[in-house]
């Protein structure tokens, strides 16, 4: 079974509660999005493996650690993952950005997949799939779907928040694919919202409504 990791780091923390306050505006929304996708890539980024090269230090020969030059992927869920890609970059600037153009549906909740693109190698990256909000879990385990059936063997799911419904379902679904979540939240509401949640993730990064 797919492990969950829960990333509650004091910074993580305290930038998560301007992120879900109503009265933050678009511009520090999206900022902070950004700053907490980066925290967050630290900690996701802690098993990656080195390998050791020969090296002059002004005072001497010496063997140190280099990244072992593992092939990664991110993948933002459209639109609201986006917000948290070039975060996640600034730590892993030579990953390949994939996209899955996936929006719910108001009605059944049920997500609707509209575009895909992916680096041409899938079978030998390991992708980091990222999206804001982790709800009922459909857009996640549809996303997932649509990596695996493209040849994806190794996959990350990586969110600011989640529901336990949606964690539940994810982990059902996949249970290869380790969760890293920022904050794990009450429950959904009735709309499929999560409580307390941040409200509408792409409309409060995008300034639409
Ligand atoms: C939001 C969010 C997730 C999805 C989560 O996107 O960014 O992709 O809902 O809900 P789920 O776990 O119940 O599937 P939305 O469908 O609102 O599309 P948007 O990013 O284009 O606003
Ligand atoms: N999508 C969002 O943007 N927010 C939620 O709370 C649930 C799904």
């Amino acid at each position: 079974m797919g492990k969950v990791y829960v990333f509650d780091h004091p910074l993580i923390q305290h930038k998560l509660t301007y992120i879900r306050d109503t009265s933050t505006g678009t511009k520090e929304f999206r900022e902070l999005v950004d700053e907490v996708a980066t925290l967050m890539a630290f900690e996701i980024t802690r098993d990656m493996p080195l390998e050791e090269v020969e090296i002059n230090t002004p005072v001497s020969k010496a063997t140190s650690k280099v990244l072992s030059g593992k092939k990664l992927g991110i993948v933002p869920i459209l639109r609201a993952g986006i917000g948290m890609v070039d975060g996640i970059l600034k730590l892993i600037p030579a990953a390949k950005v994939g996209h899955v153009g996936l929006y719910r549906d108001p009605e059944t909740l049920m997500p609707v997949e509209y575009y895909i693109k992916l680096p041409s190698d899938v079978e030998e990256r390991e992708f980091i799939v990222v999206d804001p909000m982790l709800a009922t879990g459909g857009s996640a385990i549809e996303a997932i779907h649509s990596l695996k059936k493209r040849g994806a063997v190794n996959i990350k799911f990586m969110c600011l928040i989640a529901a336990p419904e949606g964690v539940d379902a994810l982990k059902e679904a996949h249970p290869d694919v380790d969760i890293y979540i920022a904050a794990l939240d009450e429950k959904l509401n009735d709309h499929g919202y999560i409580v307390p949640g941040l409200g509408d993730a792409g409309d409060r990064l995008f300034g639409t409504k």
